[in-house]
């Protein structure tokens, strides 16, 4: 299998650079022995990217960032390109994250330009999709992903791309979704790629005490990591997970 794992950390609007170094020096310890079969990102605010990027040099951690704007500049307030993401060794960037859609007007065409920015700067987006509660009890739950597939994929190459599978309901409440559930939804995203490789993630209520049943799943590549990212104990029991 040709899939690879990718265990990523997304900070949200949290850690302010001492909070991050004092993080990495905690972290970094503890994530020695982890196999080498999976990769570990982080995905930290704008203004820590630039002190984390210096701090895993000689370490095996990936820098990634929470959004990408299209343009490559211009007079776009509060928005940041690829470029200056790469700049400072950022390899990977989360596009679409439900929060994006929900509070700040994100929709499948902006994400669309933002896959394709990332990936013609050599950057490997993490593209989110998922349902809400109430289209998941309205029976809705694949044709909402599916839509969010074929419309943020439009034109969007596959081998250097990751999707995260992330319920809304299931993101920061606690309550997971079931491992199987989860991944009969991952099975009816892969369905839609060309690229049997592509490696999808799981996120919502990932922890330390479900990080091995949810990677048991065998659509299940890797999970994206809210809440339990932030404490370095937390993220690296999931890291280390068996
Ligand atoms: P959570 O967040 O792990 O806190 O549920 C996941 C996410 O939003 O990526």
């Amino acid at each position: 299998m040709m899939r690879k794992i990718i265990i990523a950390g997304n900070w949200k609007m949290y850690k302010t650079q001492s909070e991050a170094s004092e993080f990495l020096m905690e972290f970094i310890a503890q994530i020695d022995d982890a196999p080498e079969d999976r990769e570990v990102v982080l995905c930290v605010p704008f203004t820590d990217l630039a002190i984390v990027s210096k701090s895993l040099h000689g370490n095996r951690i990936r820098l990634g960032a929470q959004n990408v704007h299209w343009e490559e500049s211009g007079a776009f307030t509060g928005e940041i390109s690829a470029s200056m993401l790469t700049e400072v060794g950022v390899r990977y960037a989360i596009v679409g994250h439900s929060e994006r859609r929900q509070y700040f007007g994100e929709t499948d065409e902006t994400v669309n330009l933002r896959l394709k920015a990332a990936q013609a700067s050599g950057l490997i987006p993490i593209l989110c999709v998922g349902e809400t509660k109430q289209q998941r009890d309205a029976g809705q739950t694949e044709q909402i992903i599916i839509n969010q597939i074929k419309n943020g994929l439009i034109g969007v190459a596959q081998d250097k791309l990751v999707i995260a599978y992330e319920p809304i309901w299931a993101i920061g409440t606690g309550e997971t979704c079931e491992s199987a559930e989860a991944n009969r939804v991952i099975g009816v995203i892969r369905d839609q790629l060309t690229n049997p490789n592509v490696t999808i993630q799981y996120g919502g209520s990932v922890k330390p005490s479900n990080i091995s049943e949810i990677m048991a799943q065998s659509q299940i590549d890797g999970v994206l990591v809210g809440g339990a990212s932030l404490a370095a104990a937390d993220f690296a029991g999931i890291v280390n997970y068996q």
